[in-house]
């Protein structure tokens, strides 16, 4: 089984959010890569099992111009096999929170075994660990068996 965790961050949220998910997973015992987006290349998105998709939003609740190319390559590859799972850090001072983690659960929906999504407001705080725990649980039980 391939896990890996996908992600992208300018001022550091949602590194801390994807860190944290990382850690309960290897926790949980699922050997799991993580991944900056800068590093992903997108040909071996169908290597995995499972893939965590961490992101921030932009613009009018827009995905990063860096993920563009990821979330067309789950458009373009076979990965009806991979369960998937979304988070990502907000603002919710704009009107659109988290969208970025809304068009990655919509497309995904479709594309692959979307198990979970998770949206955190700006840096994790204390009482966002147990969310985090319930997204690797999700993740974890709504795996397909090889
Ligand atoms: C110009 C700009 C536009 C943003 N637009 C949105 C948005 O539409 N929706 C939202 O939830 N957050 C928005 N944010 C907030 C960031 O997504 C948020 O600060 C996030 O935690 C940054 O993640 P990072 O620290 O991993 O880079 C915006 C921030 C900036 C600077």
């Amino acid at each position: 089984m391939k896990a890996a965790i996908i992600y992208t961050s300018v001022t550091g949220n949602t590194s801390t959010l994807a860190d944290i998910i990382h850690e309960r997973m290897e926790k949980r015992g699922i050997d799991t890569d993580l991944i900056p987006i800068d590093e992903f290349h997108a040909n071996q998105l169908k290597e995995y099992d499972l893939i965590a998709v961490g992101t921030y939003s932009w613009d009018n609740g827009d995905l990063p111009l860096e993920m563009e190319d990821l979330y067309e390559a789950f458009e373009i590859e076979d990965v009806k096999h991979v369960t998937t799972g979304v988070f990502g850090t907000g603002d919710s001072f704009y009107p659109y929170f988290c969208g970025a983690v809304d068009l990655f659960r919509d497309m995904l929906y479709v594309h692959t075994n979307l198990a979970v999504t998770l949206k955190v407001e700006l840096m994790p705080q204390d009482d966002d660990l147990d969310r985090c725990d319930k997204f690797c649980d999700r993740l974890t039980r709504e795996l397909i068996p090889a």
